[in-house]
């Protein structure tokens, strides 16, 4: 036994762990709080919500147990093939395992389990950092296990398997994406051996299911600085098996002298940048796939140079494919991340020359995401030049303060047409027919144009206009 003399009581505190440890010793068993909770704890990262217990026998056992102990008695989940079980307590999610011994089936995640001890169980986990242990036994209780050196690399902020990485990347191929994912979270290094694992083991990412690679990416975005988990996945070169539409936007070409920016790695800077902006998940995809379209649109015409002419509207239609492969959901945060793709370049082509107008068009389009559309836009400078760079951020400013105006003015975000459908038919004796959809599209452009303001009696003496001449009567 590793018992090292370390002393966590104090990660013990929640009165839990003393229910799972009386629990444990009424059943004669010999129980661990073990994984991300105690990681956790060491690194000060807050109370986890989620903790792993390991017992030597049966978890399912215990688990029943500790619920019979619990005030509330809460149910148990059983995952009998597994040899887990779960529960939910005080708002934390509390599993329990066995400990294993465990051989993976090549061609799945399923693994085969045999009952083994505590050290058998630290051994197969995925990362010294996640393989540290607290005794919840009576003659050691609080006392830290360390099997591993564990501490060391908390200290030293390394990635590294209790196990030759080839074999726990084998053994599990979502573990690549895992310690990429920690990489990021915690801002370490993954040790040199385990990079080389995975560059080596990278095909078998394949026989996981997209749902769980989506969970790690939706994490990687989430970090403070996304571009060190983006830029793990391309050096190991799983990028182009999970997202071939990001590496697709690497290297620079030249013809003639002229030149394109680097858009993967300039993508990565925006990706960083909106994340000192939002914690939005969803603008953050936005920010990761606002430039994909630039691949497939890329052309060199000699007298202007690069063009990406339409990859706006390219990448968005790209956005459906990837979020159904990704099993990302095809609902209002996809129609959301497509729209941001689409209208990413609006905001600049009009930042030179903020007419009345142009503001009430973009308003009138991005409705209720015009500010996360500038706030994508300002993420999207990354020149290098301070008065360039100035320059852009004055532009948005300047768009920024002109759409509160137009705002204020005419209340074009949720814009409602101030004449309705049913009062153009009741007016002109109409059935519904197409002359409706034409005069509200002229009101509604009339107003975007500046011809008439955002009102009813404008509106309706614009229409009267209008249908004389479509030849239409009042009745
Ligand atoms: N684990 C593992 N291999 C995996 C997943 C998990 O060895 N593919 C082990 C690790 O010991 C991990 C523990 O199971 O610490 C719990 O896993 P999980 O709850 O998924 O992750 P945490 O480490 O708790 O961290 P997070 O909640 O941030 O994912």
């Amino acid at each position: 036994m590793y018992l090292c003399s370390m002393d966590l009581s104090n990660a013990l505190t929640h009165k839990i762990f003393k229910v799972v440890s009386d629990s444990s010793t009424s059943l004669e068993l010999e129980t661990y709080v073990i994984g991300g909770y105690v990681r956790d704890f060491l690194l000060e990262r807050g109370f986890k919500k989620d903790i792993d217990f390991v017992t030597i026998g049966n978890g399912i056992a215990l688990a029943k147990e500790v619920s019979k102990n619990l005030p509330e008695n809460p149910k148990v989940s059983i995952f009998k093939n597994f040899g887990t079980a779960m529960l939910k307590a005080e708002g934390i999610d509390i599993e329990f395992v066995g400990a294993r011994k465990e051989s993976y089936d090549h061609n799945s995640r399923k693994p085969s389990v045999e009952n083994g001890t505590l050290e058998d169980d630290q051994n197969r986990r995925d990362f010294t950092i996640n393989a540290l242990a607290i005794s919840l036994n009576k003659e050691s209780y609080g006392k830290l296990l360390d099997p591993f050196n564990g501490i060391e690399d908390l200290e030293n902020k390394i990635i590294r398997t209790p196990l030759d990485p080839d074999i726990t990347y084998s053994d599990d191929p979502l573990r690549m994406l895992r310690a990429i994912r920690f990489a990021c979270q915690l801002d370490f290094n993954i040790e040199q051996n385990s990079l080389d694992a995975i560059t080596q083991n990278k095909e078998r990412i394949k026989i996981i299911s997209n749902e769980r690679v989506t969970e790690e990416l939706h994490k990687i975005l989430l970090c403070k600085k996304p571009s060190i988990g983006f830029g793990l996945l391309h050096k190991t070169g799983l990028l182009p098996l999970i997202l071939p539409e990001l590496t697709a936007l690497e290297g620079i070409d030249e013809i003639e002298g002229q030149r394109h920016k680097d858009n993967f790695w300039h993508t990565l800077e925006v990706v960083d940048n909106i994340a000192t902006a939002t914690d939005d998940l969803w603008l953050r995809w936005a920010a990761l796939l606002h430039d994909i379209g630039k691949a497939p649109t890329k052309k060199f015409d000699k007298k202007i140079g690069w063009t990406f002419h339409g990859h706006e509207f390219v990448g968005s239609k790209m956005v459906y494919k990837l979020f159904k492969r990704l099993r990302l959901p095809l609902n209002d945060k996809m129609k959301f991340v497509q729209k941001m793709v689409f209208m990413s370049s609006r905001p600049i082509a009009i930042s030179e020359d903020v007419t009345d107008s142009a503001v009430r068009r973009l308003v009138f389009d991005a409705g209720e995401s015009i500010e996360d559309l500038m706030t994508l836009c300002e993420a999207d400078i990354t020149t290098k030049n301070p008065k360039k760079f100035k320059q852009y951020l004055n532009n948005f400013k300047k768009v920024r303060q002109r759409i509160v105006e137009v705002e204020e003015r005419d209340q074009i975000r949720n814009f409602q047409p101030p004449v309705s459908g049913e009062e153009i038919m009741e007016t002109f004796n109409l059935k519904p027919s197409r002359e409706i959809g034409i005069l509200k599209d002229a009101i509604k452009e009339a107003i975007l144009e500046g011809e008439i303001p955002n009102e009813y009696e404008a509106a309706k003496t614009f229409m009267f206009e209008k249908a004389k001449t479509m030849g239409l009567k009042k009745i």
